[in-house]
């Protein structure tokens, strides 16, 4: 078996920003427009009015602040209320490529390696612009890398699925090198009409490059371990799949966007990542206080705090535990690899940590790491 480490780590992120002040001005927009078009229906009782939203709400409920899109004017127009993104000719590179592409080579450059030295390209995303080719084999191609590249999806949990998929490739030894790359386009799937949800998500793309550990001297940190679960649950869902059109359902379906039952998600969620985490520390031997930070998920500020306090036992000291959905919202699997990409470059030799994701499925994956 070799070692595995991750020798860099990219982020892409989109130029326009959302505030949450923007963000209600124009679901509340929506919502005025849409109740004065059905002022009859609401008054006999047939159509729900469809109620404010509030800045103040989405804060304290979630922690974020902000988002980044790639489409700011599409989502913020009242009559509109989603990006607009129009779908690429077949001979342009596809959105996802290339959010994932810059996100790479940040990844490649921190390393140092040239692409062709890297033998497979994972794009471990929720959500994919197509369903073939896959995106992972487009970025192969504009990189330039070797070997072979595949999608997969296991939603917010695809970063850490994804890094121990090639993990294992590269412990068994079929690959020298592999990018786990996530480009994550939230603002397609997200229902901005909806105000229970219309704040949750961002866009943004991550990568880290992964490498077979022998004769590495530069600044990198070690896989010690890696650890995924999954448990079916309807809480997270979006039934957008490829028979969409056979089951003749072209309709504006509420379903076939972004859905979840946020509190059961709460309820359900934490319990289960607590325990994974916990059961991955002790099998490996990692106790709390031998844990320098943890890169977790970035869905909910209330859910990190939960998680965090759990896993070391106590309150998380300022920096052990870094935030960033203050200003990328939810950005699904790249989440906790924002973190880790912002915050890693100060642990000492040694220092370990743990990076974990989790979501629909439901499932949790969780990475132990360790400086070098
Ligand atoms: N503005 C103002 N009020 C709002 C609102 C908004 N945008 N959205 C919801 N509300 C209202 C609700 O209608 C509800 O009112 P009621 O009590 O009169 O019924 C109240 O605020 C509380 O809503 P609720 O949905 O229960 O809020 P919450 O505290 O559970 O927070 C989430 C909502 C989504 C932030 C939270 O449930 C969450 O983060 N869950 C986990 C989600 C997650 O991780 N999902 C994974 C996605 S990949």
């Amino acid at each position: 078996m070799h070692g595995v480490a991750i020798t860099g780590s990219g982020l892409f992120t989109p130029p326009e920003v959302i505030t949450n002040d923007e963000l209600v001005a124009a679901f509340n927009a929506y919502a005025d427009r849409f109740n004065a078009a059905h002022a009859d229906a609401i008054a006999a009782g047939e159509v729900a009015a469809k109620p404010q939203s509030s800045a103040e709400f989405i804060f304290n409920a979630s922690g974020i602040e902000r988002r980044h899109v790639m489409d700011k004017a599409g989502v913020l127009d009242p009559d509109r209320m989603c990006p607009r993104l129009d779908a690429r000719p077949d001979d342009a590179p596809s959105i996802m490529a290339e959010m994932g592409v810059d996100a790479c080579r940040k990844a490649l450059d921190m390393a140092g390696v040239d692409p062709g030295a890297v033998d497979a390209v994972i794009c471990a995303a929720s959500n994919h612009e197509r369903a073939y080719p896959a995106i992972a084999v487009e970025i192969q191609s504009l990189l330039g890398t070797s070997g072979f590249a595949f999608d997969m999806n296991v939603a917010c949990s695809s970063a850490t699925f994804g890094i121990q998929t090639a993990a294992d490739m590269i412990r068994a030894g079929s690959i020298r090198r592999a990018l786990v790359v996530n480009p994550e386009i939230c603002s397609g799937h997200l229902e901005w009409r909806d105000r229970d949800c219309h704040f949750i998500f961002g866009d943004v793309a991550t990568a880290v490059l992964l490498e077979r550990d022998e004769g590495l001297s530069g600044p990198r940190y070690r896989i010690l371990s890696t650890r995924c679960a999954t448990q079916f649950s309807n809480n997270i869902r979006n039934n957008n799949g490829f028979l969409r059109r056979a089951h003749d359902q072209m309709e504006d379906r509420r379903d076939m966007q972004f859905m979840q039952e946020g509190r059961k998600v709460f309820k359900e969620v934490l319990p289960m990542v607590s325990a994974h985490i916990a059961g991955h520390m002790q099998d490996e031997g990692v106790t709390a206080d031998s844990l320098k930070r943890l890169w977790l998920h970035q869905a909910n500020k209330t859910m990190n705090d939960y998680i965090g306090k759990k896993v070391l036992g106590r309150t998380p000291e300022r920096g052990e535990q870094p935030n960033i959905l203050q200003d990328y919202a939810n950005t699904s699997s790249a989440g906790s690899i924002i973190a880790f990409a912002l915050h890693s470059g100060d642990l000492a030799p040694g220092d370990r940590g743990l990076i974990c994701s989790f979501g629909a499925g439901y499932s949790v994956g969780s990475v132990i790491v360790e400086r070098a």
